[in-house]
């Protein structure tokens, strides 16, 4: 077992009959409750019920899965079920499920009784190693992704990779797009071995979680060098809403994937990467990827997505840039020709895959 250690809790990496029962002896004689989706009450439920004493009392709450439920109907199904199993102020819940489910279980439970203890079992590799540091929790609201939420730790992260066998493989790969981010911005010796497929899953995650956590804890509520993270988010998040009501939807990492590429062309532009490490970058990311072409026509809706985005103001874009393969540097801004430039460079890119 691994474990990384935040301010004031850890995040445990190993098996969860290992990592989860010591932890739950702080729980003698108080009910446990345990939030799931579809999908995760199929296949990572069983494995946490082993791990709950027999004589505990417990409760599964089951909701259905997708982004689509993150949202404040089903926190009221959440609290009520909380209410009704009369919870209390020494309840634990756990969150079993990907970043929907620990960013909304998490929201419910700082906000049920003014807060009780919740565990986060993050189940896609996007939850393990992104979700799962960072203490942000949310729901979607108003037609706004994350608009309303809070910032709380849990009580402990437990991470166990075997969770990821039944996962679909675009889910994985979206969760990737994370890792390559973590590799891009902070460590090139790690981007070289991601690409030679050297490292076992658990290292993966265990060098993403350490990578992410030195930057939170550098900048827990982004003021600075947190937006490190946000490499690849600007152009990504504007075309993952584009895309979000057309019958081709892009996952989080898909998007990101796509992001990444223009980031890294505006990189050259403005921040002085190397044009051989842009070609690299690109070519490893399609690589992983099938990704759809941006029509030239959506390029202005685009960047006025980018505008809206809540960490940009009505006048600039905040970009952050590579200065080479493993170094990020926050706070660019960069014009909207580049920007459309950036975007007709993923394009011809494609057409030579
Ligand atoms: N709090 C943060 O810092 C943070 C960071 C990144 C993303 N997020 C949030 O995370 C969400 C996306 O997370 P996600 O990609 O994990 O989505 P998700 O939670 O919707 O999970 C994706 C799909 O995988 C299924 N699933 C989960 N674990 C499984 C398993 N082990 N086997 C089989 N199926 C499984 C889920 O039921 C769902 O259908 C977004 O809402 C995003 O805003 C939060």
């Amino acid at each position: 077992m691994k474990t990384i250690s935040l301010s004031d809790y850890q995040i445990y990496l190993g098996n969860i009959r290992t990592t989860l029962p010591p932890l739950l002896q702080a729980y003698a004689g108080h009910t446990i409750f345990i939030l799931v989706d579809t999908h995760t009450a199929l296949h990572c439920l069983p494995a946490v019920w082993e791990c709950i004493p027999d004589n505990t009392p417990r409760h599964t709450i089951s909701i259905p899965a997708g982004e689509q439920h993150k949202n404040i109907d089903t926190c009221a199904t959440i609290w009520s079920a909380l209410l009704r199993h009369e919870a209390d102020r020494h309840t634990l819940l756990i969150n079993l499920g990907g970043g929907v489910i620990g960013d909304m279980g998490g929201f419910c439970a700082a906000t049920y009784k003014r807060g009780i203890d919740f565990i986060q079992i993050p189940t896609t590799l996007l939850a393990q190693v992104d979700a799962s540091v960072g203490g942000k929790l949310g729901i979607d609201f108003g037609g706004i992704k994350n608009s309303i939420g809070a910032f709380r730790n849990p009580r402990a992260v437990c991470i166990d990779t075997d969770f990821l066998h039944t996962l679909d493989p675009r889910e994985r790969l979206s969760g990737w797009a994370e890792v390559l981010k973590h590799a891009l911005i902070a460590d090139a010796g790690m981007w070289t071995k991601l690409l030679q497929d050297e490292l076992p899953i658990d290292e993966v995650v265990y060098r993403s979680l350490q990578i992410k956590q030195g930057i939170v804890e550098a900048d827990p509520y982004e003021k600075g060098i947190r937006k490190a993270l946000n490499f690849g988010h600007t152009v990504g998040h504007a075309i993952e809403a584009l895309l979000l009501d057309t019958p081709q939807p892009l996952r989080h990492g898909e998007a990101i994937a796509v992001g990444m590429i223009a980031e890294a062309y505006l990189s050259v532009q403005y921040a002085g990467l190397d044009a051989l490490a842009l070609e690299d970058l690109t070519k490893n990311i399609l690589r992983y990827y099938a990704l759809p072409k941006i029509a030239t026509s959506h390029f202005d809706a685009l960047i006025a997505l980018m505008y809206n985005d809540k960490k940009n103001t009505r006048k600039d874009i905040n970009f952050t840039l590579l200065k080479a393969l493993g170094h990020a540097e926050t706070d660019y801004h960069c014009s909207e020709k580049a920007i459309a430039d950036s975007l007709s460079y993923y394009n011809q890119c494609l057409s030579k895959t």
